[in-house]
């Protein structure tokens, strides 16, 4: 059995060396692909693999059509949306995730970014605190979760719209449910977005909807940039001087977003939301698992592509 973890940005080295034991203990072989730089390195790479453990690298249906032998990819993480599903579904190739590994670094991050933005940049200039600010959550899952934790710690008054998600879930966590986009938007002075990357979701957040944010508004996307409208964010950071967006899914136009808004944008140069030795350790691990996991018994609990 030969597993190839091909990671373009790789995973902490103690994560590689528990993966490692994993899958080296259930008598299969490792092979690491890291920092590769082409798709051609990953074709070749994939061509005897039974398994894939990946990051955010693209597996389309080129990369899959060029690996025969291989029965399962394992996203370690939660988005899956660098995986062609369908291609893998009509090669029989089973694709998971490992959902909640590498939550609590991406919702950490948030406030990271939050405190920063808040403090402007910490260009010595005076900022505003988190406390008694309205926050609103878009999308309850995991993420979402791990912010409204964090977040009451802020003691922010956290208000969250997931339409998959119970009510009572967000009530019990102490957080007031909205049941409406342009309610969380209009609601909350700071908005944190956890939502995938979907057909239905791509470019949904927009000018109307971060306009309608109030005075000294902050968006922060830690999700996907492919949820965002640029053009509808751009024109919304023009019109209105005292809003705020942070993102560590830099947009498409990064550049000349921050040469025209300055401070009051910001973007990672990477995406580093789940770039701790923890979330590594989580999710690396948790992939080595479900990946063993299903070759010796086929156990298949995380699979995506029903
Ligand atoms: C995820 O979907 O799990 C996060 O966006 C992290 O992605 P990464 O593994 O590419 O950092």
């Amino acid at each position: 059995m030969k597993v190839l973890i091909a990671t373009e940005k790789p995973f902490a080295a103690v994560a590689v060396d528990g993966m490692r034991k994993v899958i080296e203990e259930a008598g299969a072989e490792l092979v690491l692909l890291e920092k590769y730089t082409s798709k051609q390195e990953l074709l070749d790479a994939v061509a005897t693999a039974e398994a894939l453990i990946i990051r955010s690298d693209k597996v389309d249906a080129e990369v899959l059509a060029a690996a025969p032998a291989l029965k399962v990819v394992v996203r370690a993480g939660a988005g899956y949306d660098n995986v062609d599903l369908e291609a893998a579904t009509a090669r029989g190739v089973c694709v998971q995730n490992t959902p909640g590994q590498n939550s609590n670094a991406v919702a950490e991050l948030v406030f990271g970014l939050a405190v920063m933005m808040s403090r402007n940049m910490f260009n010595g200039t005076s900022g505003t605190e988190l406390k008694d600010k309205t926050l609103g959550i878009q999308a309850f899952g995991q993420v979402g979760r791990n912010v409204a934790r964090i977040a009451r710690g802020f003691e922010m008054n956290v208000s969250a719209l997931d339409p998959y998600c119970p009510d009572n879930v967000m009530e019990d966590a102490g957080v007031a449910p909205v049941h409406s986009v342009e309610e969380l938007y209009r609601l909350n002075k700071v908005v944190s977005i956890h939502i995938p990357a979907t057909p239905e979701t791509r470019k949904s957040i927009g000018y109307d909807l971060i306009a309608a944010m109030p005075k000294g508004g902050l968006l922060i996307n830690t999700a996907r940039k492919e949820v965002i409208d640029e053009e509808g964010l751009i024109r919304a950071l023009d019109e209105r001087a005292d809003l705020k967006y942070a993102a560590d899914v830099a947009p498409e136009r990064a550049v000349e977003i921050k040469e025209r808004f300055g401070d009051r944008v910001f973007f990672t140069p990477k995406k580093m939301g789940a770039q701790t030795s923890e979330a590594n350790i989580n999710a690396g691990i948790a992939a080595a698992r479900q990946v063993i996991s299903f070759l010796t018994t086929g156990e298949e609990r995380f699979r995506v592509n029903k």
